[in-house]
């Protein structure tokens, strides 16, 4: 497989300043512009969409394989050129001369149930709306949510089976979503809280259906009905927050104000509060049902959490105090081992907002594009033996000598993950009610088969056994 230079970073945007977005529709690029780059278009009509499906992360290796890290190929009716390695990474995410458009990447996939959302805006826009949000997200209001986090956390887990097997995916699934329910809304809500979490189910659903039309009865149709509800719900709720307060993070977002002091229109609340919601959910599911799944299959790194998380020297009825959360450092490098083997957004899709060229190849504005965490965290040259679970590849000197975009879980550049820490602390609370309660086992022989796109997850819910402490 060919290996970029050096040169390759030295990338170079042709033509005037980017339109900053939105301005104009921007064609996709044709097969002819594209015809000088490895690749095609695969079967008619279809185009690669089913090999893809079937194996996301082999699709990618045989294309590089054959093609190298610069390939196109069409998938779900698009043509997208995706660019492999920590610099191509470097390049799209960190995009110094303002090349890419997120919102144009992702708007196809998530446009329709969550626009507006912060990833679906660029440029000077999206950087006022990040500052805007990220108050949310300062120390004070992160310390309110992991008292919700402690509390939902033990009292979610205190129910969980013991002693037989259980499927972990649905547990966690349904506690993320309590989880994301209290932090973001509020603990105190009780049964109003039930048609949201439906509302919001059924969004989650559409957003990764394959018919994208809302027609009644499919997944979409209910998806658009959730979403109708969840405005009318956020929207009756705005006022009433701004007048009590509230250390939630909605309420918080409610209270946010523009740089002259102004509050966020309710639009503006609505469109993010939704967005928080799935950027969380999905994500925390997966990243924490990849964790329980590398603890039970390495018992030797469940007894190092365990042992780190017992030497804080707290009562295990206690909850993690937050001045405790970065005391953790062989629990944060069991997370990030899992999310390198399973990052939770394997692939990042951007629009080329003009001509630009990248390691010899002149690509044209509309191109396509895709990054791959997916495939940078299993390079063998960055991580020898990549299908070994090893959390000491994140030990301080090890990280230390590597690309900076070779581990790109939560992104980077200015769309890098606004709730970073959010799920550490998650991770890490989570952690910390989990070995308190239970040691979780699997099967000697058992590998389940995980589907790795468009969030990774076990295909059979993967069967544990959570014995108590
Ligand atoms: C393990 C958990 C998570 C992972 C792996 C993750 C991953 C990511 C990635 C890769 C992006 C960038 C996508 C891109 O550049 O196109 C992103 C953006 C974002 N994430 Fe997360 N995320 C996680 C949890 C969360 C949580 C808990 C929240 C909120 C509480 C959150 C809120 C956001 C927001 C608002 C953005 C958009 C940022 C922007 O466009 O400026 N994420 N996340």
């Amino acid at each position: 497989m060919p290996k970029l230079t050096e040169d390759a970073v030295s990338v170079q945007a042709l033509g005037q300043t980017p339109t900053p977005v939105y301005a104009a529709p921007l064609p996709p690029a044709s097969r002819r512009a594209l015809a000088h780059i490895p690749g095609g278009d695969g079967w008619p009509i279809l185009g690669h969409t089913l090999p893809l499906l079937a194996d996301p992360k082999g699709f990618v290796e045989r294309r590089a394989q054959r093609h190298g890290l610069i390939y196109w190929s069409r998938a779900f009716g698009y043509r997208n050129v995706s660019l492999l390695g920590p610099e191509a990474n470097e390049l799209v995410l960190l995009d110094a001369q303002r090349i890419f458009s997120s919102g144009l990447g992702w708007d196809v996939i998530l446009g329709r149930l969550f626009p507006r959302g912060l990833m679906l805006l660029d440029f000077d826009e999206h950087r006022l709306h990040r500052r805007a949000l990220s108050v949310a997200f300062k120390s004070g209001p992160m310390q309110s949510y992991l008292a919700e986090l402690n509390a939902a956390i033990a009292r979610g887990i205190a129910h969980w089976p013991r002693g037989r097997e259980v499927k972990f995916y649905p547990l966690i699934k349904q506690l993320t979503l309590d989880l994301a329910a209290t932090a973001f809304l509020g603990g105190e809500l009780g049964a109003e809280l039930e048609p949201v979490k439906a509302a919001f189910i059924a969004m989650l659903a559409a957003s990764i259906a394959v018919i994208r039309v809302p027609l009644p009865g499919t997944r979409m149709g209910r998806g658009v009905k959730g979403r109708a509800q969840l405005l009318d719900y956020f929207d009756r709720q705005i006022p009433l927050r701004r007048e009590r307060g509230g250390e939630d993070l909605f309420s918080h977002l409610c209270r946010a104000t523009w740089d002259d002091g102004s509050l966020l229109s309710n639009a503006d609340i609505l469109n993010h509060m939704i967005f928080l919601m799935l950027a969380a959910h999905d994500t925390l599911t997966s990243s924490l049902t990849s964790l329980v799944y590398r603890l039970a299959q390495h018992p030797e790194w469940q007894e190092k959490v365990c042992a780190e998380l017992g030497g804080l020297g707290l009562a295990a009825s206690e909850p993690l105090p937050f001045e405790r959360v970065d005391d953790l450092p062989v629990t944060e490098m069991a997370f990030k081992e899992a999310m390198r083997m399973a990052p939770p957004v394997p692939s990042i899709p951007r629009r080329a907002m003009c001509d630009f060229e990248f390691a010899g190849y002149r690509f044209p504005a509309g191109t396509g594009v895709n990054i791959n965490p997916l495939y940078t965290h299993y390079m063998p040259e960055i991580w020898p033996e990549p299908d070994r679970y090893d959390p000491t590849r994140f030990a301080l000197e090890a990280s230390r000598t590597r690309h900076k975009f070779a581990y790109v879980p939560f992104g980077g550049g200015a769309h890098m993950c606004l709730g970073l820490n959010f799920a550490y602390m998650q991770a890490k609370c989570f952690s910390w009610h989990f070995v308190n309660k239970v040691r979780v086992s699997i099967a000697p022989d058992y590998r389940p088969e995980w589907r790795m796109w468009p969030i990774p997850f076990p295909r059979d819910g993967l069967s544990v056994t959570l014995n108590p402490v």
